[in-house]
Order: structure tokens, then sequence, then C-alpha cells
């Protein structure tokens, strides 16, 4: 075990596990020795292409303590294939699913001692940094790179566990740019950061909900549903948003309980005037009820504002799976330990 520290005391993600992979990218090519390194910083050359290019791009999936004591990750094989587009966005050589997958297991075996118990996880950060030596590369990619995975041990994501959220809809700025919006590229959240920040200081919100051009799409770092007894609404899946892996397990599970799931855009009016429930859903965020939301300085509850039954409920469908307390029909799980 690395550390003592509580993972539900401690801010998400600031908790580190002992042991990283890492393998080299060269001119076109992978190579990784096979073995874990314990954590340590890197040596980076501060001309390095990342530095200055912003050439990184990253992963975010879980592994769960299961009903049984072992270790065992969700969806493993989809996070990896999202790292594949996302590094390919940048020019570079996209690694083996093989060798991504082998990087992301042997580095979570390896922590899987330190796995919480749920609602806790241990979070598995994978990363692709460029290094090239080079400060006149900006319209060139990086020839050289480190593709790496470290591990957290983590409790909830949003301070104060599951309650309901609160957002501000932010109808003038986009989260991003339209050809970046479907990948999990660093800059990315550099974007969303100043609305957010601003959000939070003016209103109180926990996060922003990007509705540019009158267009409902996510906040910084989850994906948004509306739901009530019958029906889910999501936005449906285009380039100008994160595909996220919790929003295609939550619509499949909807479908499976009978929920009508409609995957359309969903303009601001119709928010504000839906009657049923509101969630967020990501990795970090599992299914987080939304209880209300700000439009130009008004604020909307949606149902009495607390959290809604058909959001736990989905959100009890993933959770039971994810802690093998349900059958795993759809080989979601990956089994560790
Ligand atoms: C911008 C953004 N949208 C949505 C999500 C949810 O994606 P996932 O469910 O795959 O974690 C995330 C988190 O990864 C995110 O950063």
């Amino acid at each position: 075990m690395t550390t003592t520290l509580d993972p539900f005391a401690e801010p998400f993600g600031t908790i580190f596990s002992d042991h990283m992979t890492v393998a080299t990218y060269e001119n076109g090519s992978y190579s990784y020795s096979g073995q874990t390194q314990p954590l340590q910083p890197f040596s980076m050359h501060p001309g390095s292409h990342v530095l200055h290019y912003a050439s990184t791009c990253f992963e975010g999936l879980k592994a769960h303590r299961q009903a049984d004591g072992s270790v065992a990750i969700f969806r493993l094989d989809d996070h990896v294939a999202r790292m594949q587009e996302s590094i390919a966005k940048f020019h570079v050589e996209t690694p083996d699913a093989t060798l991504l997958k082998q990087l992301i297991l042997d580095a979570a075996t390896a922590n899987a001692g330190d796995t919480p118990p749920n609602p806790g996880s241990l979070y598995i950060r994978p990363a692709f940094i460029g290094t090239l030596e080079n400060i006149g590369a900006a319209a060139s990619p990086t020839t050289s790179g480190l593709l790496y995975v470290v591990n957290s041990p983590v409790g909830d994501y949003f301070k104060g566990g599951i309650r309901p959220l609160s957002l501000l809809i932010e109808t003038q700025q986009p989260r991003t740019t339209p050809q970046f919006g479907a990948v999990k590229s660093g800059a990315n959240y550099a974007m969303a950061l100043g609305p957010t920040l601003k959000a939070k200081a003016d209103h109180g919100v926990d996060q922003v909900l990007f509705a540019a051009g009158d267009d409902v799409t996510e906040t910084g770092a989850a994906n948004f549903f509306l739901i009530d007894d019958t029906t889910v609404i999501t936005r449906e899946l285009d380039d100008s948003f994160l595909h996220g892996i919790t929003r295609q397990s939550a619509v499949t599970l909807a479908k499976e309980l009978g929920y009508d799931v409609q995957e359309r855009k969903l303009p601001v009016d119709e928010l504000i005037s839906w009657q049923g429930e509101a969630f967020l859903s990501g990795t970090a965020a599992v299914l987080a009820p939304v209880g209300s939301i700000v439009l130009e300085g008004q604020k909307i509850t949606f149902g009495d504002g607390q959290n809604g039954p058909n959001t736990l409920r989905l959100r009890e469908a993933l959770t039971n799976i994810q802690v093998g307390k349900a059958a795993d029909t759809h080989s979601w799980m990956t089994k560790i330990r």
C-alpha cells in the first residue's frame, strides 16, 4: 500500500500509487520493457514539444473492488480504443491496443492492493506526452514521446458524495474547439477552465453545462442526461463533445430497464421546461444527480431539487455491475486480481 491517506478525505486524484508503467515512443514505434517502475518524476528538456505545443492526451478509467474481494477494470477495451483515437489526433503513430492494454493492466495489477472499497475505486490514468526537443515544431508533430500509466486510489469526485449538483448553462462559449471535442486532449480542459471558474465564483455552482448555439452538450468533465419515469434524453454523438463510456453504458442500461432512450439534440428551452430529473455521467462522476441549473441569473430546479429516483435507479444498475453485484452480461469487466 502506497499511503495511509484516506481517499475519501483527500481531493480526487491527489493520492498516487507506488507503481507506474512507461513505454517510449520514437520515430513511429513504441517500446516497453514489460516491467513496472516505481512512481517517479520524469526529467524533461525545457524545449519538449508537449510544453509548447500541447502534444498531450489522456484517458480515465477505473478498477473496482468486487463483492468477492477481487479487483476488476470497467470497460478496458473501450478506453483503450478512445485513447488510440486521441493519440491519432496528434499525428503520432497509434500504439497497438495490445500494448496500451498491457501498460494499463501491469500498472493496475501492481497497484490493485490500493483499491478502496465501493464507492471508492482505483482510478487509472494513461497519458501520452510529446518529448521532441524542438521549439520550432509548431507545425509538425512530435516524433518522440512517453506513453505511461499512473494510478490513484479515489473516493467521491464531487465533495459530499451523492448530492444534487448545481450547474450554470453557458450559451455563448463552447467547451472546446469542435475538431477536438471528442478527444481527451489536455488543452480542452484549459479552454473550459475560464467559464467554469467564473461560474463557480459568480454563482457558486458545481459545473458549467456548455450549450453554445442553443445546443446542450456536456460539462467540463461529464456528459449530460434528462430522465423521468419513462424517457431518457442525451445529446446524439458527433465530434463536438466527448463520447463518454459511462454515457454509452447508461444508454444501454436505460434501454434494458425499459426507458425510451432518445439520443438527439437538446435545445435550452426544452431543458429548462423539463419536469423530470437531470444527471451527469462520467468515469469520475459516475451518475451524479443535478438538482438545479442557473440560466441568465435565474435558478431553475429539477423536480424537488433532490436526488431523483430514476437517476439513482440507473446509477445502481451501473454500479452493481461495476462491483460484481449484478451479472456482467455485456463483458464490461476485466478481472485483474
Ligand atoms: C469532457 C468530458 N466529457 C465526458 C466525460 C465522461 O466520459 P467517460 O464516461 O468516458 O468517463 C469526461 C470524462 O472522462 C470528460 O472529460
